[in-house]
């Protein structure tokens, strides 16, 4: 989206859609979202939307559709075999990713679990530029492991690095000469690199891993899940793609990797995954998987009326205007806190705007989980809902060790034209004061641990009662305001 200039005052991202849909929010008293993170266990996934105002959990599965999605759905040619609304995914998925070989899954992570038990065996390493939570609990389930291979200042958080997701390609090349050719089934790379703010490759870098790969003859997977903003930063940040059109990013991108599976909850803002290739042998070795975990092959655990949407949200994925809007609201959020002084990952990535948790509270210790307490006090003098993606989101090892990860992050999610820009600025307010009062969140511990993926549904409580100090302090500043 190019910033369209103002007469008066300075652009701000306008948006090009109007709204003719529209769902009511409440914003609950401040008693009310106290209970609830209570009862959530300080947890904003567990969290009933009846207490959130603004949800920013996440962008999948919660982008607004369009009204071309929507009538599309109303056409779905519900069959569990042959079905025709299939083969516009086919059309749409060759079209714009460039590959002929599909295979439906019902979300990004039924993609990972087939790709990861069809080719990692035990032992076996696996290089990628960062891991996603999902993709690195399949890799473990089958015995594998990670090597992260950023540059080494990838995880500075604030940086004028337009490509922070970009494989550092010595450190490549030193692990496939340690691990050994045969034990990498694959490098993954990972398109706006999402745990660490939604930080983007650059085409030139996929093109030297690219290289690399053919030089050892490894296969590259990409997981494609945010592959239209990365290509929206692309064209804003890589100075030789400036002037092609979004297809052609997105061609090039898909051209270079073996294999491409995506998130269609993220990518084209409806349900369902994929996995595509151009090579028939990779597609053939997957294929019996597909009915067995998925679905059949026309749908693979996905409702037709998705398959539908995926088809159109596809397309839309090269109008600028559309894939823009969000990227540029980040862009207005992390620009506007950090004149605030607030904390943010710089440069402005996707998905969400990201608050560095380590700065916010720099009195929390990590191991009382500073990204969670911020979450948890961000709902309570908010209603916001954000997401925790630090420690708490990080696996224990092999051995059951607590993993401090590298980064805490706070992510407010902006899914794609679902809030205005009031909202937005309301969350920059609410955001602020807390920065102000940032010295009264405590830490947490957890109260109930699940094994795998615990941040999902994991418990926890405040380490002392500094809730209470927290509503107490608000009350003193906004009275009865909600
Ligand atoms: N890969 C990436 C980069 C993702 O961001 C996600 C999901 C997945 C794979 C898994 O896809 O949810 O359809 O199974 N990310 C969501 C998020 C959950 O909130 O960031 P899925």
């Amino acid at each position: 989206m190019n910033p369209i200039k103002f007469y008066q005052s300075q652009p701000i991202p306008l948006e090009l859609h109007k709204v003719r849909i529209v769902q009511k929010l409440n914003l609950v008293p401040l008693d009310r979202r106290l209970l609830a993170i209570k009862d959530a266990g300080f947890n904003t996934f567990k969290l009933s939307t009846r207490d959130v105002f603004l949800d920013m959990l996440t962008d999948s599965g919660t982008n607004a559709m369009s009204d071309n999605q929507l009538a599309a759905m109303m056409q779905a040619d519900d069959a569990y075999a042959g079905s025709q609304s299939f083969d516009k995914l086919q059309k749409a998925i060759q079209d714009v990713l460039g590959k002929k070989f599909i295979l439906p899954t019902h979300q990004g992570r039924g993609a990972e679990n087939v790709i990861c038990r069809t080719f990692i065996k035990p032992g076996n390493v696996i290089p990628m530029n960062y891991h996603f939570t999902t993709a690195l609990a399949h890799i473990m389930a089958v015995g594998g492991r990670i090597a992260e291979l950023l540059h080494d200042d990838a995880l500075k958080l604030q940086s004028d690095n337009p490509f922070k997701g970009n494989i550092d390609i010595e450190k490549l090349e030193r692990c496939i000469q340690e691990e050994g050719v045969e034990n990498i089934p694959f490098i993954r790379m990972e398109a706006s690199t999402n745990l660490i703010g939604g930080q983007p490759f650059s085409i030139r870098n996929m093109m030297d891993v690219r290289k690399i790969a053919d030089k050892y003859g490894i296969m590259i997977v990409l997981d494609a899940s945010l592959i239209g903003e990365n290509a929206y930063l692309v064209k804003q940040r890589e100075e030789e793609w400036k002037e092609n059109p979004m297809e052609e990013i997105i061609k090039m991108m898909t051209s270079l990797a073996d294999l491409v599976y995506f998130s269609a909850r993220k990518l084209s803002s409806s349900r369902g995954g994929a996995i595509c290739t151009n090579r028939k042998a990779l597609y053939q070795k997957m294929e019996a998987l597909i009915p067995l975990y998925e679905g059949f092959l026309t749908y693979g655990g996905i409702s037709i009326r998705e398959i539908e949407a995926m088809a159109v949200g596809l397309y839309e994925t090269l109008d600028e205007t559309m894939i823009g809007q969000s990227p540029e609201f980040i862009r207005f959020m992390v620009n506007g806190c950090m004149d605030k002084g607030i904390p943010m990952v710089t440069p402005p990535g996707v998905l969400g705007a990201h608050v560095d948790a380590m700065q916010f509270c720099d009195h929390i210790p990590q191991e009382q989980y500073p990204a969670g307490a911020l979450a948890a006090a961000f709902f309570l003098c908010s209603g916001v809902r954000g997401m925790e993606r630090g420690s708490v989101s990080s696996a224990r090892d092999e051995n059951g060790n607590e993993v401090l990860a590298d980064v805490e992050l706070l992510r407010l999610a902006l899914p794609r034209r679902v809030f205005t820009l009031s909202q937005v600025m309301y969350t920059m307010d609410r955001l602020e004061w807390l920065f102000h009062n940032r010295k009264l969140i405590g830490g947490l511990r957890f109260t109930y641990e699940p094994p795998v993926l615990r941040f999902f549904m994991g418990s926890l409580e405040p380490v002392e009662d500094w809730p209470a100090r927290l509503v107490d302090k608000f009350r003193k500043d906004f009275g009865d305001s909600l």
